[in-house]
């Protein structure tokens, strides 16, 4: 298989929405080879039989074998953050950099588990656009339902392409996450958290406690953003990501490689 010749950025997308989240970042740098994969069961993937974001971080990995990519900076958002953790842990040397978007190590707590369970009935028995219904207006920050219903109409679209069964695989996977902190402590390589000011699912704190975690690490804060960063604030994002991209080494870790 050829190696890739350009760098390699790989966007990781949320829960429950499949590549297509990322269509305002494919062109984001010239040089790079930007590439999107789905999560099992997303897009027409096939699903896998464990339901984990080790599981899906190994299913990410394969499908870089295939395309040729050894090492890459990966871009996570949210549940795309969880699945680079485990990357973290079972592949470190593929991860030359990172884009922590929107996203927190934390594991979940009992209430947030028994609504992960309500969750997985609800897109059983009512479908992808129950669950549309019920994650809108949290996912969204308030400045884009008042003013943006363009992207509530496009995030709606994105959530409610992507079957029931795949949704309910993955709120299972992210239910039964580990606690990645500690992974965290170990790395070595360029990163970057990026994250809506409006973001009441993984806030900013969230974004401070991995900063914190990774020294040379910094924080952007999207104005007038939520939890879906990317797609709220396409023009903000995209400048965060570039300059990152232009010049990686100025969020080196601070610590030295193992
Ligand atoms: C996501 O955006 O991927 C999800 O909101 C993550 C989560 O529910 O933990």
């Amino acid at each position: 298989m050829p190696t890739s010749p350009s760098p390699a950025l790989v966007l990781v997308h949320a829960f429950p929405m499949g590549s297509a989240m990322w269509r305002q970042q494919m062109r984001v740098a010239s040089g790079w080879r930007v590439i999107a994969p789905p999560l099992p069961g997303f897009d027409g993937r096939p699903l896998v039989a464990e339901h984990s974001m080790d599981a899906y971080a190994r299913d990410l990995l394969a499908q870089l074998d295939e395309a040729g990519i050894h090492r890459a900076v990966f871009g996570g958002l949210s549940m795309g953050g969880y699945v680079i953790f485990g990357l973290l842990r079972q592949a470190p040397e593929r991860v030359a950099g990172m884009i922590l978007a929107d996203t927190r190590t934390s594991v979940d707590n009992p209430d947030r588990r028994a609504a992960r369970e309500r969750s997985i009935a609800l897109a059983r028995q009512r479908g992808p656009a129950a669950i549309a219904d019920e994650m809108l207006p949290g996912i969204l920050g308030p400045t884009t339902h008042a003013r943006r219903p363009d992207v509530v109409a496009q995030t709606r679209a994105l959530i409610e392409a992507q079957p029931a069964e795949t949704i309910a695989a993955a709120l299972e996977a992210m239910m039964t996450r580990p606690d990645s902190l500690a992974v965290l402590a170990r790395v070595t390589v360029p990163t970057r958290m990026i994250v809506g000011a409006e973001d009441t699912i993984t806030p900013p704190s969230d974004a401070d406690t991995m900063h914190r975690a990774i020294p040379g690490s910094d924080v952007i804060v999207i104005p007038e953003a939520g939890h879906m960063a990317n797609l709220e604030a396409p023009d903000a994002f995209n400048a965060a990501l570039r300059e990152f991209l232009a010049n990686p080494g100025k969020f080196a870790a601070l610590r030295a490689p193992r």
